[in-house]
């Protein structure tokens, strides 16, 4: 099976990075169709340019988080909810590209730009029949997270101190679904609005599966093949106001 693997991005200083990083990651996974989708009103140069000389077979999209939808969320004191449009609009390329090719057999997984990903994972996921399961190390603040798993081999909650009542208290990081089961229930998508935080993954995963339905992978959940980890902003103080380093220089 082809692993389809959505990134949301967006532009800062270290976005060329993280992707050159990723990049090179994602080089040692075989049959792999990357899905970048850039936070921006238009594609960007720096994104083209980077996937273009990168060899991977890839889908370049874009849409902007709506600006207005933005201010409102943060005015109400609710946490913005990152990479969410973009991750909806990857979702909606499969389904409407891949639709009509009937028995095709592939893997969806959403990777953010910023996290470190092993080469033991993709493989892991590759067998996913419907929604597949690990832990995720550095979220909710605990050195990882992780689905608890009965002796039976079987999904039964989520061994996570932030709200582990969600209906699946999952980081994004952690689960990757069959292509087959996105294309069969084409309303299946993150909701926006009215979502607390940390009940994003519930919203998509809600409408494609039960808790018993789930695969737990890397060895009955016992192993770390993903970190949430996040990269520190860069302090470009001595750039001043003008800039004292060539702009034309990408970075
Ligand atoms: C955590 C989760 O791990 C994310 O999967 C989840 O989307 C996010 O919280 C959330 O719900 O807000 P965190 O490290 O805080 O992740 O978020 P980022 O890594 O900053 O953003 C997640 C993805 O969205 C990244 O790939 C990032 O490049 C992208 N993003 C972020 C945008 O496309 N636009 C933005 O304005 C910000
Ligand atoms: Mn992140």
């Amino acid at each position: 099976p082809t692993i389809h693997v959505i990134t949301p991005t967006y532009p800062r200083a270290v976005q060329k990075a993280e992707l050159t990083r990723l990049t090179n990651t994602l080089l040692h996974v075989s049959n792999l169709h990357w899905i970048v989708v850039e936070d921006s009103p238009r594609r960007t140069p720096l994104v083209s340019r980077l996937l273009r000389s990168s060899m991977i077979n890839y889908t370049h999209l874009n849409v902007e988080t709506p600006r207005v939808h933005r201010m409102r969320r943060e005015a109400r004191g609710h946490r913005v909810p990152r990479g969410t449009v973009q991750r909806n609009l990857g979702l909606r390329w499969l389904r409407e590209n891949l639709g009509s090719k009937a028995r095709q057999q592939g893997v969806v997984y959403f990777a953010d730009d910023d996290n470190t990903y092993s080469l033991e994972l993709f493989e892991e996921m590759r067998s996913t029949q419907k929604v597949s399961v690990w832990p995720v190390a550095f979220v909710g603040g605990l050195r990882y997270e992780s689905p608890k798993i009965n002796s039976l081999g079987k999904v039964y909650g989520w061994s996570t101190v932030f709200d582990p009542h969600r209906p699946f208290a999952i980081d994004m990081a952690g689960f990757a679904i069959n292509l087959q089961l996105i294309l069969s229930k084409p309303q299946a998508c993150f909701k926006l609005n009215g979502i607390k935080g940390g009940y994003q993954e519930s919203s998509l995963l809600g409408e494609l599966v039960t808790l018993s339905e789930l695969e737990p992978k890397a060895d009955n959940c016992t192993k770390v093949l993903v970190w949430h980890t996040r990269t520190e902003r860069p302090q470009l103080v001595n750039e001043g106001k003008k800039g004292f380093t060539d702009f034309n220089v990408e970075i």
